[in-house]
């Protein structure tokens, strides 16, 4: 059974999209087969993995409103091993149109039942809202990727995403586990990049994936020409990122498999450091403003 994996962050242009398009081929040059899901009505993964806009083709659109099998939807990537269910602007129709349906938000995950023994990894891109489409892929996922942008505050936003991954918790997915924290658009040129990441770092620990995905010219080049980076340009610092980001999330899965459960004690981690992160935040975002002191005011400078 593949393991799913949601793509979300509520911030708006944090590598969500990038991550899901480049983990994907990352994934699938890894020889594991991988779906991805956009499941955003931007359509940045469907046009990314080199689909133009095409009114005739059916989309995720087709499969959550009008329950149609999504095997019926999924179509093969230029990747060898990489599959997408494609989105379109339709799909902004979706979010609303669910509101009036039965398991509302339990939609997509039982269309995955079909589809889950055919990969080893399913994807899903999630647009930059708590709404019905993001619930419906944290509801059918296995576990959450959370990419952070390494900017200003990024400690405050964490805490109140995981905040909200708590809340889902207890509500529509029990076993919603944290694959992981990753930073993205990392500029080891600057103070502030290197404090938030040593901030985070400092706070969920091996929460946060080991591997960091610099700002890279070439990963915002590669959408235009609707390729992953991988098969743009190979030797840019970029590609290498997201490959060594899959090897990490391929052996993060076969540790679990050789401890026979997730990691036991990732809930009560969560638990606490969402609380210790809320308290920081809170305790810096009375202080001086500005933001221009290099530190993110949670005063672990370590010079
Ligand atoms: N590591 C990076 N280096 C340089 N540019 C990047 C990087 N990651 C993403 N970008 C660029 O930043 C912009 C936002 O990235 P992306 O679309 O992946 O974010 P997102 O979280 O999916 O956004 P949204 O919330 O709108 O869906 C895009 O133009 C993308 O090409
Ligand atoms: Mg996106």
């Amino acid at each position: 059974m593949g393991r799913v994996i949601a793509i979300a962050n509520q911030k708006g242009g944090v590598g969500k999209t990038t991550t899901a398009v480049n983990l994907g081929a990352s994934l699938a040059v890894a020889e594991q087969r991988t779906l991805v899901i956009d499941c955003d009505p931007q359509a940045n993964t469907t046009s990314a993995l080199g689909f133009l806009k095409d009114p005739a083709r059916r989309t995720l659109y087709q499969s959550l409103i009008l329950q149609e099998p999504l095997d019926r939807i999924v179509l093969r990537t230029q990747v060898d091993g990489l599959d997408i269910i494609p989105s379109d602007k339709n799909l902004v129709g979706a979010s609303v149109e669910l509101v009036s349906m039965e398991n509302r938000e339990y939609r997509l995950k039982a269309l995955l039942q079909q589809l889950r023994e055919r990969y080893s990894y399913i994807l899903i891109d999630s647009p930059p809202a708590l709404d019905l489409l993001t619930l419906n892929a944290l509801a059918a996922s296995d576990s959450v990727l959370v990419p952070i942008q390494c900017e200003y505050l990024a400690l405050e936003g964490v805490s109140e995403l995981l905040d909200t991954l708590m809340r889902l918790r207890r509500t529509i997915n029990p076993s919603l586990a944290i694959e992981g924290i990753l930073l993205t658009m990392y500029d080891d040129r600057t103070t502030l990049s290197k404090q938030v990441a040593a901030d985070l770092r400092s706070f969920f620990g091996t929460q946060v994936f080991e591997s960091v995905i610099p700002r890279n010219v070439r990963l915002a080049e590669a959408p235009s020409h609707g390729k992953p980076v991988l098969f743009y340009d190979i030797h840019s610092k970029g590609a290498e990122s997201y490959i060594q980001l899959a090897k990490e999330v391929i052996a993060n899965a076969q540790k679990r498999v050789g401890q026979g459960t997730e990691r036991p004690d990732t809930r009560a981690r969560v638990a606490t450091t969402a609380a210790a992160a809320s308290a920081a935040a809170a305790g810096s975002s009375g202080g001086s403003e500005g933001g221009n002191s290099g530190g993110t005011g949670t005063g672990s400078a370590s010079e």
